[in-house]
């Protein structure tokens, strides 16, 4: 069923593991989606890919972290789109380490990027959703922002900040229709959580009581829920998919 027809949405980071899942499954659902990128080549390739699977996707090149950047597409899209309903903000980039060893660079680029970003990319559509009395902001966020992880900082502080936005937003737009929430996905089976040392993946496989890593797809089924009517009455929420590892 068609649930979304006419409604757009926008994915950022949507050419990567969790956000490819993402676009195809709003586009399931009857969005017109829009990709966000920054790798022109490899945003290229994955539109290729995406027809030849049978998808017309949008794609819009942006750096997330750079709110004159974000400033642009907004004008760009709403310009081509009238406003954009639904914002997947789901780009996001790990520099782990110890936090001894953690450089104010490594520190500042998963800031930027995973946090910094949702502000950015948010502001540039919140007020249309708001005037059109409907809107969907769904925020990326993770496991590791609910629990903390050992040499992520950095990243478990930004993805912990998306839950707070999360909540305080969804606050200030529930009156217009204009719900907004966050997803914790736990490890899911993707080239971010690949590139973790094979040994250290093991060990955290081996604290899932599901026994596996998630699928993107398992996630994208939770977006589509979020963004469609039935999800109407949810806002501010935090949704765990963690296979079980981690329940709060
Ligand atoms: N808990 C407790 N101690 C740990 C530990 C852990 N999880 N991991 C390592 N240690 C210990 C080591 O045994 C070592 O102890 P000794 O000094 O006594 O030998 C000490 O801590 C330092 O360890 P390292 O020298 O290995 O530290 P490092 O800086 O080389 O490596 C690391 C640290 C790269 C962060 C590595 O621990 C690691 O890769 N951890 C996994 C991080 C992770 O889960 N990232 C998730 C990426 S995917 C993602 O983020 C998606 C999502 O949302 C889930």
């Amino acid at each position: 069923m068609n649930r979304l027809n006419g409604k757009t949405a926008l994915v950022t980071g949507g050419v990567g593991g969790i956000g490819s899942a993402i676009c195809k499954k709003l586009a399931d659902a009857g969005c017109k989606v829009v990709a966000n990128y920054i790798d022109e080549a490899h945003a290229q390739e994955w539109k290729a890919k995406m027809a030849a699977e049978g998808y017309d996707f949008a794609i819009v090149k942006c750096d997330v972290s750079s709110f004159d950047d974000c400033k642009a597409m907004g004008e760009k899209l709403n310009a081509e789109f009238g406003g954009v309903d639904i914002v997947v903000n789901n780009a996001g980039i790990t520099k782990d380490g110890t936090f001894r060893k953690m450089s104010p660079d490594q520190w500042g680029a998963v800031l930027n990027v995973n946090l910094m970003s949702v502000f950015n990319v948010t502001k540039q559509f919140v007020d249309g959703m708001m005037n059109k009395g409907w809107g969907r902001v769904i925020n990326i966020s993770s496991i590791n922002g609910q629990k903390g992880q050992f040499g992520q900082t950095n990243y478990a502080a930004a993805k912990a900040g998306m839950h707070g936005f999360t909540m305080s937003l969804a606050q200030e737009t529930a009156k217009k229709g204009v719900t907004v929430n966050s997803i914790s996905p736990g490890y899911i089976g993707t080239e971010m959580v690949m590139a973790i040392a094979e040994d250290v993946r093991n060990q955290i496989v081996a604290q899932i009581p599901i026994g596996r890593l998630g699928k993107p797809e398992e996630i994208a089924a939770l977006v589509a829920f979020l963004a469609s009517e039935d999800a109407a009455f949810i806002t501010g929420a935090n949704i765990a998919a963690n296979g079980g590892q981690h329940m709060m």
